[in-house]
């Protein structure tokens, strides 16, 4: 038998990997993906099957296709020092999450063994594409699971579709310092609605504002709780820290992330928050009020596409007629198509580079995930 793991192939360039399918470019075109069936008449999921091939064979009428009854995950695969051995980073974690989603919009949940089976499977199945440990870059797994056969009333269909697919990538976001723009006119999650699930129903939407906002130089987009915008909710790619440091202590460091109940459970947002406890920082799950802002030291986006990205500033737009300007806002709440008068929330004093906050946290991330230092809180699971 070859020896397990195999070495990257040589049809990548490693050092230009991105965050893009890249369809057409055959160096790119991964093994395969795995999927399983769930049928009413079984009440069960199909044992694994892999599939080589990235298309899927679905039905026109499917809900997954017309009600958006879908949910996904996304999680990474590293390569440890000297091509030792290939481990997945907490998938425990997103096994839990898909079952809330799948919870969220009416789907049967895929047992926890059954997903990390699964994984493991599709990063084994096309473990030759796992980027080489000094690129620093991940194989991005993306589970994915839907109501696949025929429906027309609005009733949950016969049977879902659970399916594993895996791309190389680098992240998100790159690693230097974003603009951030909070989005003012447009709401990410109503109060009590499904902000906590990854479905596209929470994605889709922010395409427009997203593209809008980043032809206007803004890399990121921040959402704020739907009721009043008073508090942070999260960013639409990832999770928001904040971090506050004493100034006459520079070791005296708080994290704080939202508890809002509209956000994801970002595996990420966790990550850093325990390895920030383990740096003997302070940590605080809690509301975070838009006019905390200027309080921040260092604001970071975290999330698993994105890794840990460091935020150069945060504006906000009024609209004309509204009162924006300074830290008593009236959100400005109308479409008027108006960009108004844009008010910097969040500026720190370097901006050309990441913080020592998120430089600390990030390098001690990826120490973690690439295998470089002792992972104490056995995050990592070999496969
Ligand atoms: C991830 O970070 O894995 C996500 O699913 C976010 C997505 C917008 C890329």
């Amino acid at each position: 038998m070859p020896a397990f793991p195999p070495p990257p192939v040589n049809t990548i360039d490693w050092s230009n990997v991105g965050f893009q399918v890249r369809e057409g470019n055959p160096g790119f075109t991964v093994n395969g993906h795995i999927e399983s069936t769930w049928s009413k008449s079984t009440g069960q999921w199909s044992p694994l099957r892999f599939v080589a091939d990235p298309y899927m064979r679905i039905h026109g009428m499917a809900p997954a296709l017309n009600y958006g009854q879908q949910a996904y995950e996304g999680l990474k695969a590293f390569r440890t020092p000297n091509n030792a051995a290939i481990t997945i980073f907490r998938p425990d974690r997103n096994a839990r999450r898909m079952q809330h989603s799948a919870d969220v919009v009416s789907m049967p949940r895929v047992p926890e063994q059954l997903f990390l089976k699964a994984v493991r499977a599709a990063v084994a199945l096309n473990a030759e594409f796992v980027p080489p440990h000094e690129t620093g870059a991940a194989l991005y797994i993306r589970p994915q699971i839907y109501g696949s056969s025929a429906q027309l009333g609005l009733t949950p269909p016969d049977e879902y579709t659970f399916a594993i697919f895996v791309i190389p990538t680098g992240v998100y976001h790159g690693t230097h310092p974003v603009k951030a723009l909070i989005l003012d006119e447009f709401d990410r999650a109503a109060p009590y609605g499904v902000g906590s699930a990854k479905v596209g129903g929470n994605y889709a939407p922010v395409l427009r504002w997203s593209d809008a906002a980043r032809r206007d130089g803004y890399g990121i987009t921040l959402h704020l709780d739907s009721a009043r915008h008073e508090e942070v909710d999260e960013f639409s790619t990832s999770g928001f820290i904040g971090a506050i440091v004493n100034p006459d202590d520079a070791a005296d460091v708080t994290l704080v992330a939202p508890s809002s109940q509209c956000i994801i459970d970002s595996v990420t947002s966790d990550s850093i928050l325990e390895i920030g406890r383990s740096f003997g920082w302070k940590v605080e799950r809690r509301a975070v009020k838009y006019t905390e802002l200027p309080a921040f030291s260092e604001v970071m986006a975290a999330g698993t596409a994105a890794a840990l990205v460091p935020i150069r500033s945060i504006t906000r737009r009024s609209v004309a007629g509204s009162s924006g300007g300074g830290l008593s806002y009236d959100a400005p709440r109308t479409s008027s198509g108006s960009k108004g008068e844009e008010i910097v929330t969040y500026l720190p004093q370097r901006q050309e580079d990441a913080g020592v906050i998120c430089l600390k946290l990030i390098s001690q991330l990826k120490a973690i995930q690439l295998g470089k230092v002792e992972d104490t809180f056995g995050w990592c699971v070999e496969i």
